[in-house]
């Protein structure tokens, strides 16, 4: 049986992550008076860029008694800490393999099996009293909400969840989503087609409900807020997915609407999504570097507010890579590297570069043994969850580390035949902030098979790859380690 790569102990909230990072000496904390509006931005982007550690704001203009914590997930080192480990894959790979590793094979391992299964109690939800009250002061007016970009249409929510029920099953989500405020009670929720909180929203219409129960929270661990920005597959609840990556259930508070939210949230906005009022959201300076034209979207509208005392605001800004997106995309591609592994058995790494944008460009490394199967894998790919949104794919052999564009270009350029090897599909669903396509969310996308091919592919033998004589190596070795110890550093 194998077990379960023991994180670091989850904490309990946002508070004592901060504590933690005090301790570490890994917080600036900023005394001076700082505007929300494009000046919290400003310097934490130049943090980011710099990979500074997270930054704490204290002294807020116009709203004092709060705090805004920016650049959590400052680079890949950040996640490290998060999860006492840099093996995140390590983490998903070993709950894979518990699961796995505990189908009954025998009678006796079946009751091992129901053990394990009573184990999972500890990472279910669990309700607790919550931390926050209710705040009649409270509401979007009165929140150190960001503007990131001098073009942006107002203040936004950046990094707060949106907190959705499926109607059905009860299954709840939990997501980050750009949240656009209006006024003191309504902001536009921008939920793009593909995900979780539109799709619960399509089921909800379905049902003649217009009305959706839906919480906006801001403040929380930063395992579960970085869980909320990850492509969690629908029908897996994310408080549980959370309790799996924190090895600790979440404790949950249910609020009258019925929205189960996290107990030790700094702020809580209760109220519904009503999906006949749209209105035009943005333009906001996003992702791409570019400041998405405006769309619509639907309005969620505030009824109670709910806040700890002294509470800390978490937001971040987008903008040109490598920002606070970039490093979670790359938390993202190790953490589900497993899970990917499990669906499409023949892929063996994945690196999404930060530069590609995460939904821009993909490249995949398979163990390749029958002829087609690259353009098979590309179709599993765009058939999987958020993967769906990549435009661009690179598929390589699995002896091509695709973490090095060298080699993922020496494999382009010495494996493809364009016209038998590229895939253009076009009009299908595509991220919805690329501004390149004339009528999104439909676009079109490029594959790219960059693995040597069989015979059936090219019509006669691959050709011989150079390698050096066995005999000539061995003799030559020690001249070269001679010339290595004078000429190489
Ligand atoms: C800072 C930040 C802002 C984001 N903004 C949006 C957004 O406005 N709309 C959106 O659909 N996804 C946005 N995302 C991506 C989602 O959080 C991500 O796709 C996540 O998996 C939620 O999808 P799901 O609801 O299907 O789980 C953002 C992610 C981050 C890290």
């Amino acid at each position: 049986m194998n077990t379960i790569l023991v994180i670091n102990l989850a904490f309990s909230d946002l508070r004592e992550y901060i504590n933690f990072m005090r301790s570490k000496k890994k917080i600036i904390e900023i005394q001076d008076e700082v505007d929300p509006i494009l000046e919290i931005a400003e310097i934490s982007r130049r943090a980011t860029y710099n990979k500074l550690p997270p930054l704490l704001f204290k002294n807020v203009k116009g709203y004092p008694g709060w705090s805004v914590i920016t650049n959590i997930y400052y680079s890949i080192e950040a996640f490290y800490d998060l999860f006492g480990t840099n093996n995140l894959e390590e983490i998903t790979k070993s709950f894979l393999e518990n699961m796995m590793g505990s189908l009954p094979l025998s009678f006796s391992s079946k009751i091992r099996n129901l053990f394990d299964i009573l184990k999972l109690g500890k990472i279910l939800p669990k309700n607790k009293k919550p931390l926050f009250k209710e705040n009649e002061e409270l509401n979007f007016e009165k929140i150190p909400a960001l503007k990131t970009w001098p073009k942006d249409a107002g203040r936004y929510l950046t990094f707060s969840i949106v907190i959705t029920k499926d109607p059905d099953t009860n299954v709840h989500n939990l997501s980050v989503y750009r949240v656009q405020l209006l006024n003191e009670k309504e902001a536009i929720v921008h939920w793009q087609a593909l995900k979780r909180g539109a799709l619960t929203s399509f089921k909800y219409k379905e049902k003649g409900i217009t009305k959706i129960p839906v919480a906006i929270v801001n403040g929380v661990d930063p395992i579960l807020a970085f869980v909320a920005a990850s492509p969690v597959p629908p029908g897996l609840d994310k408080y549980l997915f959370a309790g799996i990556l924190r090895n600790e259930g979440v404790d949950v508070h249910e609020l009258d609407n019925g929205i189960l939210v996290p107990s030790h949230a700094e702020t809580v906005f209760e109220g519904y999504v009503d999906i006949e009022d749209s209105r035009l959201e943005g333009p906001f300076g996003d992702h791409l570097g570019y400041y998405t034209p405006p769309d619509y979207y639907p309005v969620f509208k505030l009824e109670k507010a709910y806040s700890r005392d002294n509470p800390i605001f978490h937001a971040t800004s987008v903008g040109k890579p490598p920002l606070e997106d970039a490093w979670i995309g790359k938390a993202v591609e190790r953490l589900f590297l497993p899970f990917i592994k499990m669906l499409i058995p023949e892929v063996v790494d994945m690196n999404l570069p930060e530069y590609g944008l995460f939904t821009g460009i993909g490249i995949f490394s398979i163990k390749k043994r029958y002829p087609g199967q690259a353009k098979k894998t590309m179709m599993s790919i765009w058939g999987l969850g958020q993967l769906s949104l990549l435009k661009m794919l690179i598929i390589v052999d699995s002896d091509v580390n695709v973490h090095d564009l060298n080699q993922v270009l020496y494999a382009i350029t010495t494996t493809v035949n364009p016209s038998r090897d590229i895939v253009i599909i076009d009009n299908i669903i595509t991220d919805s902030l690329d501004h390149t396509t004339p009528f999104p969310p439909l676009g079109s996308k490029i594959g790219i098979d960059a693995t040597r091919k069989f015979k059936e592919e090219l019509g006669r033998d691959w050709p011989e790859e150079v390698s050096s004589d066995e005999s000539v190596v061995k003799r030559i070795t020690p001249i070269w380690e001679k010339i290595k110890t004078q000429y190489l550093p």
